[in-house]
């Protein structure tokens, strides 16, 4: 019996060992999708052919962002201050793209860091060019990658299939969209149930390693696992009906309504339809800053606070009636009310999220404290934040993508769900009161000493963004 085990167990680790070499040696093309969706719950261009891998298409084939721009002015406008339009710009993540060029060892660590141009440089990708300037005007995530995809073969690790003009001959070529009934212009028009899907984002929006395949971000599984995914594509709240809903004053969460954005794609007198929904392309998420968001984003700073506003509620719950020289005792809970994955998503390992909580006395005086930023921009080393931790080979903790092998931790909270915290206090014998419990949740992109050691002298301080807040009084 413990023999045939035994043998079972080796060969099921040399079956793995054989597998695990295959995919290190295959080619790119087998490594996405890391999901593919139930036949019948696909939508028609979720196809089951060859992805578009380097080579296949060239650079030049696709339209610089400024001539869609030329017709779609308004469009082109928010698209500019995204941080799509910064993806491969972002001095952030070219300064941890070159620290992983410098310093990936080993077979897996190598795959990683050339799987980064995928998602950041799309075009760049597909067109297996090996210089792409950082300035380049096709970098980022543009109009005509985004509006070129014919199909995917599922989710993650982007699995696309490109079908671009011919921008080098001015061959407008075809462009995949919400509509059905779009007059043909310098390009003909597709209508693409793809693109009113999550499945759409998602082939970017769920990143595991090249190397080793641990899932590193996974806002599209999240939501998919999540309420907001009703199983009918017909009722489900999509990527598209938050962040290609929001525009200024209207923040679109899962908490705050989603209302239609009626309008023009294109201006009338340029052969463009009155249409009841127009989508927006502003494509806000929680990041603030000129080095996440162009230097020139005028609009999406604000948006985002906004948006990071109507994301979470707070609670405080407990016996608050208690002596002076007592133990107060109570319990603060977070909701992730609004996001339609897990608060906070993406880039886990850098995002920050975590409460402050203050008690103050009758005249305003802080008796106690916790969660506080000092100077440097170091948190109260007591709080918890709510974030991922990768571990390397060795189990050490690492902020280095391309060396995680492993997730250490991951407290993040479920759309929809809840997390509460625990506080205890003694409340001294000559207290004024009545005493005022406020907690704060608080979101920062990255932590201040990770930015300021990665760009050097071109850091740049990160706000701390107050979320939510509330305020309870202790009667005593
Ligand atoms: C000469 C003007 C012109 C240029 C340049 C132009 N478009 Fe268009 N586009 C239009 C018009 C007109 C429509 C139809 C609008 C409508 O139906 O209301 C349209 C519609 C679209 C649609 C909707 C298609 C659908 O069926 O849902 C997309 C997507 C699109 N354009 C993307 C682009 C992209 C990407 C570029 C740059 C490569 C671009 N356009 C350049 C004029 C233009
Ligand atoms: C990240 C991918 C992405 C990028 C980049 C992008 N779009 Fe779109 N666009 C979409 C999606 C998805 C929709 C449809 C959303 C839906 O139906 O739920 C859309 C809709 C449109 C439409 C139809 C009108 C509307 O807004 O509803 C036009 C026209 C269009 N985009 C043009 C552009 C132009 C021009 C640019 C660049 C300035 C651009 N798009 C950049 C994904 C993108
Ligand atoms: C019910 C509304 C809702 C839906 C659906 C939704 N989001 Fe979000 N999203 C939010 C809110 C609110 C935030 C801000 C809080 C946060 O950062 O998580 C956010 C933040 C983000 C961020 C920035 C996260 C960070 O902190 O860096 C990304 C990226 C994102 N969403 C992508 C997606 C994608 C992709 C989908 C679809 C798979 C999606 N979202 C679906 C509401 C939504
Ligand atoms: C070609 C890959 C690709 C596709 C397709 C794509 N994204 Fe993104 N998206 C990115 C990258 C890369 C970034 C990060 C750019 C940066 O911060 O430099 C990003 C950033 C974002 C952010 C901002 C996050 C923040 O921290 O503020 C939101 C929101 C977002 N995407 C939503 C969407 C939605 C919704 C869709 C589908 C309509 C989509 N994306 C499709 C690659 C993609
Ligand atoms: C399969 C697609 C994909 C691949 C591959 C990928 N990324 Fe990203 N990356 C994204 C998306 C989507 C976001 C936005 C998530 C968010 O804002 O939280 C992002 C955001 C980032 C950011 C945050 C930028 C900012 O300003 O906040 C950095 C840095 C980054 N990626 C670095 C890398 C590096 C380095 C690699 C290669 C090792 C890589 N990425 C590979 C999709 C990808």
């Amino acid at each position: 019996m413990n023999f045939y085990v035994k043998t079972i167990s080796c060969l099921a680790i040399y079956l793995f060992m054989f597998l695990l070499n295959v995919s290190l040696a295959s080619d790119p093309s087998e490594w996405s999708p890391t999901w593919r969706l139930p036949p019948n719950k696909r939508p028609e261009n979720i196809v089951d052919e060859a992805i578009t891998v380097p080579g296949d298409i060239k650079k030049s084939q696709f339209f610089s962002p400024n001539t869609c721009g030329a017709c779609h002015p308004e469009i082109f406008k928010m698209w500019s201050g995204s941080t799509h339009a910064n993806a491969w710009k972002n001095p952030l993540f070219q300064a941890l793209y070159n620290l992983g060029k410098k310093t990936a060892q080993g077979e897996s660590q190598k795959r990683s860091i050339e799987s980064c141009v995928r998602c950041h440089f799309p075009v760049g990708h597909s067109s297996g060019d090996k210089e792409l300037p950082v300035e380049d005007e096709k970098g980022g995530v543009i109009c005509d990658f985004c509006h070129s995809v014919r199909a995917t073969t599922g989710v993650g690790n982007a699995p696309y299939i490109l079908n671009p003009g011919n921008a080098a001959v001015m061959e407008g070529g075809t462009k995949y969209g919400p509509f059905a009934d779009s007059p043909e212009t310098i390009h003909k028009n597709q209508y693409s149930e793809l693109h009113t899907r999550s499945e759409f984002c998602g082939g970017c929006h769920d990143v595991s390693h090249a190397g080793n395949d641990l899932p590193i971000e996974q806002t599209y599984t999240e939501w998919r696992q999540g309420p907001y995914n009703t199983g009918d594509p017909k009722t489900s709240v999509h990527c598209q009906d938050c962040h290609m809903r929001q525009r200024p004053d209207f923040p679109c969460t899962g908490s705050t309504e989603r209302p239609d954005n009626p309008g023009f794609a294109t201006p009338e007198m340029m052969g463009g339809i009155k249409r009841p929904h127009i989508w927006t392309h502003y494509f806000v998420g929680g990041s603030v800053v000129p080095i996440s968001l162009p230097p020139n984003s005028e609009l999406q700073p604000q948006m985002a606070i906004d948006r990071l506003k109507n994301a979470a509620t707070l609670e405080i719950n407990g016996d608050l009636n208690v002596e002076k020289d007592g133990l107060l005792q109570f319990k603060v809970g977070i909701e992730n009310s609004g996001a339609g994955h897990y608060l906070p998503t993406g880039l886990t390992e850098l995002r920050q999220m975590w409460l402050e909580v203050l008690i103050t006395d009758s005249e305003g005086k802080l008796l106690f404290n916790r969660g506080g930023v000092d100077e440097s921009g170091a948190i109260d080393p007591q709080a918890t934040v709510y974030h991922t931790v990768f571990g390397n080979e060795k189990g050490e903790k690492t902020l280095h993508v391309w060396e995680a092998t492993h997730i250490i931790s991951d407290n993040r909270i479920p759309p929809k769900g809840k997390k509460e915290e625990y506080f205890a206090f003694v409340i001294p014998q000559d207290t004024k009161t009545p005493l005022k419990i406020k907690a704060v949740l608080n979101y920062r992109s990255a932590p201040q000493n990770v930015v300021d050691s990665l760009m050097g002298e071109k850091s740049i301080k990160l706000p701390v963004i107050n979320m939510t807040e509330l305020t309870k009084e202790v009667g005593l």
